[in-house]
């Protein structure tokens, strides 16, 4: 073989390995957070010019999850509330952080606690700052549900999470993954808004989030690599745990777990 064919041989051989390689990695989270969802939509609801900032209240539709016969949440919208500081002194890189919510509560306000938190973090560090609520949307309601309880947060994971262990011919009703995908079309929505209103596009993006949220910034960074570029999950690192003992042993209610406990999640492990 010549020393062509013998190069153009290898390079096949990289780009098969590299194309496997590649599709070995899709799992599917990465497939429902990248597929495209014409319901993906922000519009600019409510503009506040503060002292150091302004704050540019959005309605976000990050997507539309299963649909109503499923749950009575299938729309997913947001409040996205992005803070731009007068002294943008590192545009390139912006902060996101989730945070919970329910849509039902109003238009948000500079002085609530995270959006201020968040106001607070992007005037001090120089940068776009964005407080994503509402994740999880709810209340949610399932129409498989025969107690018809309006579940939020830990209450509606546990519920999928045993919806996708009865049958788990559909990996998309975890509600993990559109709690992904909220996070990652946020970045999306805060690219195309600044470039629309001429501020520099945020190229690079650190997510946060706590608790469940905690969970979906880790989910966020793994689908991500390009744009995020810091995680910070602010929640208990269990990732090493022995969870099968952990979880039968647990006789008393401990928050997160006992809305596991409530619909008997715990006796399938
Ligand atoms: C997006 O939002 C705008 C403003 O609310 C609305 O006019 C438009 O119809 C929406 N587009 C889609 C695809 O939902
Ligand atoms: C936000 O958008 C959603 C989806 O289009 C709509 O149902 C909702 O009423 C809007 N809310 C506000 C406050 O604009
Ligand atoms: C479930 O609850 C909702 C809201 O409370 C109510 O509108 C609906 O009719 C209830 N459905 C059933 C089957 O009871
Ligand atoms: C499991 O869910 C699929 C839809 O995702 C449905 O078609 C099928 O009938 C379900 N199986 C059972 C046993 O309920």
């Amino acid at each position: 073989m010549s020393y062509y064919g013998s190069f153009v041989y290898f390079l096949s051989i990289i780009t098969i390995v590299l194309l496997s390689i590649s599709n070995c990695e899709s799992t599917p989270l990465d497939d429902y957070v990248r597929s495209v969802d014409s319901h993906f939509n922000w519009s600019l609801i409510r503009t506040y010019e503060e002292p150091d900032y302004k704050l540019y209240i959005l309605n976000f539709t990050s997507q539309k999850w299963l649909d109503d016969t499923f749950s009575s949440r299938s729309i997913w919208w947001h409040y996205l509330c992005i803070t731009v500081p007068n002294k943008l002194i590192r545009p390139n890189t912006a902060f996101l952080f989730m945070d919970q919510g329910s849509n039902n509560d109003g238009i948000p306000q500079p002085q609530n606690d995270f959006v201020a938190l968040t106001s607070m973090f992007g005037v001090g560090s120089g940068s776009i700052s964005v407080d994503l609520q509402d994740i999880p949307n709810g209340p949610i309601r399932f129409m498989a549900d025969p107690t018809n309880t309006s579940r939020s947060g830990d209450a509606a994971i546990a519920w999928t999470w045993k919806a996708f262990t009865d049958n788990s011919s559909n990996g998309d009703v975890l509600l993990n993954l559109p709690m992904t995908k909220a996070a990652y079309r946020a970045m999306d929505a805060v690219q195309q808004f600044t470039d629309k209103q001429g501020i520099i596009v945020p190229k690079k993006f650190v997510v946060a989030g706590t608790s469940k949220r905690g969970g979906a910034t880790w989910l966020t960074a793994a689908v991500d690599n390009e744009r995020v570029i810091g995680a910070i999950p602010i929640v208990m690192d269990l990732l090493k745990i022995q969870f099968v003992r952990w979880f039968n042993q647990i006789k008393f209610p401990l928050f997160t777990l006992y809305y596991f406990k409530q619909i008997e999640f715990t006796s399938y492990v």
